[in-house]
């Protein structure tokens, strides 16, 4: 049987985002035209995920509402001659059931993919951040390479890649790889490392496959930085008891879009609006005026 369940943790407050997440979701903000965890979830049901399970919390309702069928609205659009806007209601009708728990306490990111534990049981699965999405438009079909490897291997874990610039280390989860190769064995995990430390460039980027097995490694993970529990401290722990970890490199076209600071969100709409099939070539020549007048 093949996985088909993906766990998206969207609890988080955002609050490196503020004012913006005051009242909404980060996972709600719009890159171009849609809202983050959209195109997350546009991801995922292409690659065959059938059943997401949302990790939600306080103030995260309009992610429910948002891939909920709205039959108010498709009628509104009908009655008022709107009809060629009903085509951007269609990721509503995608193949997927949604499910919802909550996080009741904001205990890290591993501590929520946990709670999808009673949901999952003892099936493998795949978490995805809702607030990052991999290639433009959500293109990337990572998880498939990542599912397959995971089912041929048996591994206890995969977990995607990216090189990052050697000055970026310090922000990202960094691979020991024991191997070589776009799909390579990982011997440790180093959080955050400074630059002279690092052992690789190779960031972990937003998207895992697990054996149910995660949960009793996360269960015996006690909080680390920030009081939290890291999902990146379970996996050690799986990794020193014998598990398999693999990674799964990021081609170059699937760049990954965190949009959890100012700096990282503004980057990825502007990107995104740039690569809009009917705005970009206009805003373009926008930019491009504004930047020449700041140089002048
Ligand atoms: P982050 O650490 O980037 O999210 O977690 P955050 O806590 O919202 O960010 P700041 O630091 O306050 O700005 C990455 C992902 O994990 C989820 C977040 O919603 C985000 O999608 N997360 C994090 C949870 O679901 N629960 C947690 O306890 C922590």
């Amino acid at each position: 049987m093949t996985i088909n369940i993906a766990v998206v943790p969207v609890a988080g407050m955002g609050t490196r985002l503020l004012p913006a997440t005051k009242s909404q979701p980060k996972e709600m903000l719009p890159v171009g035209r849609k809202p983050v965890v959209q195109y997350v979830v546009e991801e995922l049901t292409r690659v065959g995920m059938e059943r997401i399970l949302f990790i939600t919390g306080p103030g995260k309702t309009s992610i429910e509402n948002h891939f909920d069928v709205n039959a108010e609205l498709i009628q509104n659009l009908r009655e008022t001659g709107k009809e060629d806007l009903l085509v951007e209601l269609e990721f509503e009708r995608a193949p997927a059931q949604y499910f919802y728990t909550r996080q009741r306490r904001l205990l890290g990111l591993g501590h929520a993919i946990s709670c999808a534990r009673p949901f999952v049981g003892d099936q493998p699965f795949v978490a995805a951040l809702g607030d990052s999405i991999i290639g433009l438009n959500a293109s990337s079909d990572v998880v498939r390479r990542m599912v397959d490897i995971f089912e041929a291997e048996k591994a206890t874990a995969v977990i995607a890649f990216e090189e990052v610039d050697p000055a970026e280390v310090h922000n990202y989860g960094i691979a020991r790889p024991k191997t070589s190769g776009d799909i390579f064995e990982v011997a440790d995990l180093i959080e955050k490392p400074a630059v002279d430390e690092a052992p690789s460039n190779l960031a972990i980027a937003a998207r895992y496959v697990f054996a149910p097995a995660i949960f009793e490694a996360i269960d015996r993970t006690p909080p680390g930085k920030g009081g939290e529990i890291q999902i990146t401290d379970a996996i050690r722990l799986a990794l020193h008891e014998g598990g398999k970890v693999l990674g799964v490199r990021l081609h170059a076209n699937e760049k990954r879009y965190d949009i959890g600071n100012f700096e990282a969100y503004f980057r990825a709409f502007v990107e995104f609006a740039l690569a809009d099939d009917k705005h970009g070539p206009a805003l373009r020549q926008y930019v491009e005026s504004l930047t020449n007048a700041h140089h002048s």
